[in-house]
């Protein structure tokens, strides 16, 4: 969060940031053993902040579906579905998805995940810190 402000970004948008990192993060904790997380800042024609977070677990089988609002764990859950599993919303990427304004999942080739996110500075703000 201090990074994204120190970056120029508003108090909601450097929350935002906080609150995809997060979910990233505590799918590392949940899915895999260990990984990292590295933060960029972007500069040149579109100015933001990039966050890479990848890991040594087990990959994400179908990326595209991942991302749906209900997956989870394999499969997509409706609100009538019994079988959802209590520990899991499957809500954290969609969420991820919609707080950012780009979302790279891939599995990488020497295993694991890495999820790379950006978010932009809206393109009138030189780094001038806004609320
Ligand atoms: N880092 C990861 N490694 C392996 N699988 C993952 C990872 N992140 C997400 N997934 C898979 O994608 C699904 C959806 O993730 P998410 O939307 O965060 O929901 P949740 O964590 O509540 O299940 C997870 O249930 C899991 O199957
Ligand atoms: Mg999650």
């Amino acid at each position: 969060m201090r990074f994204a402000r120190e970056l120029g970004f508003g108090e909601l948008a450097a929350r935002e940031v906080a609150l995809s990192v997060s979910e990233l993060v505590s799918n590392v904790l949940k899915y895999a053993r260990s990984g990292q997380m590295t933060l960029q800042r972007v500069s040149g024609a579109r100015a933001g902040m990039q966050v890479i977070v990848e890991d040594d677990g087990p990959g994400i089988a179908d990326p595209q579906a991942a991302v749906a609002d209900g997956y989870t764990q394999g499969r997509l859950h409706t609100g009538a579905d019994a079988a959802w599993p209590r520990s899991s919303l499957g809500l954290g990427l969609g969420a991820v998805k919609r707080l950012t304004d780009s979302m790279l999942i891939e599995n990488r080739p020497e295993g694991g995940t890495k999820i790379v996110i950006c978010k932009w500075l809206p393109p009138t703000s030189s780094g001038a810190a806004q609320r």
